[in-house]
């Protein structure tokens, strides 16, 4: 089944806020972008890989891709306000071949190929699959700071990327309800009432987010080249 992948670069990196843009943000010695290119671009089961960046850092993700030539990266596209917009972007020019799509973060640098694939597999069985982990921590509804609502734990799962869809699936999801505002784009999914299969993600599988996650990325990235 032919699988393109979204890779998303275009946010404004403002909780990070470092002066260069968070994708080309320099992780033991390589932009945080090369990180999850490389999964991506490893994995068998992807065809192609849709690279999605702002307009003002076009000409610094070109100069990127000639440094590292990437042999799937088939488009480089601009994406767009919110985190979906920038999915919708790179999900319109994905090959008319597809018939799976999974986005990634590429604030996400340690991604890998065993929860790519767990991800491809279920999504063509179910149509939608996301990775996920356990909760760690208690988690409470709290409303004008008094708790209301302790929630089962074992219920809980945090939700990362790669997430996969069937690509018919996704482009109706947002067709129906992309205006709305959300968090991942397995929301728009469920909106239409479409079950949404969660694989098995992992902990060092962490967003880089606030400048302390760099701190927590080059702690992983020294236990996985240990
Ligand atoms: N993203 C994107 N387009 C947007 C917003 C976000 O492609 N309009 C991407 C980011 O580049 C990132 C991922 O979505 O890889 C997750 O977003 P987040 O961690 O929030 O990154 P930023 O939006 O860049 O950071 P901030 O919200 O602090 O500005
Ligand atoms: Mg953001």
């Amino acid at each position: 089944m032919f699988a393109s992948a979204v890779l998303l670069a275009a946010g404004k990196g403002k909780r990070f806020g470092s002066a260069v843009p968070k994708p080309l943000f320099r992780l033991g010695g390589k932009p945080l972008l090369f990180y999850s290119l490389r999964q991506l671009d490893s994995c068998a089961r992807i065809q192609e890989i849709i690279l999605v960046a702002s307009a003002g850092n076009m000409a610094a993700m070109r100069s990127f891709l000639r440094r590292h030539p990437f042999k799937k990266v088939k488009k480089l596209v601009t994406g767009g306000l919110r985190r979906q917009d920038s999915v919708r972007a790179g999900l319109l020019h994905t090959d008319k071949r597809a018939e799976l799509v999974l986005i990634h973060d590429s604030a996400r640098p340690f991604v890998d190929r065993k929860m790519i694939v767990a991800a491809l597999r279920k999504a063509q069985a179910t149509g939608a699959a996301v990775a996920g982990v356990a909760v760690k921590a208690t988690i409470k509804r709290v409303r004008s700071g008094v708790a209301v609502e302790t929630l089962k734990r074992e219920e809980l799962r945090e939700i990362q990327t790669p997430q996969v869809f069937r690509k018919e699936l996704l482009l109706r999801a947002f067709k129906t309800w992309g205006r709305v505002t959300v968090t991942d784009d397995a929301s728009l999914v469920e909106k239409l009432g479409k079950p949404v299969s969660v694989v098995e993600g992992s902990f060092d599988n962490i967003k880089i987010t606030t400048p302390e996650d760099a701190c927590f990325a080059r702690a992983i990235l020294e236990k996985k080249t240990r």
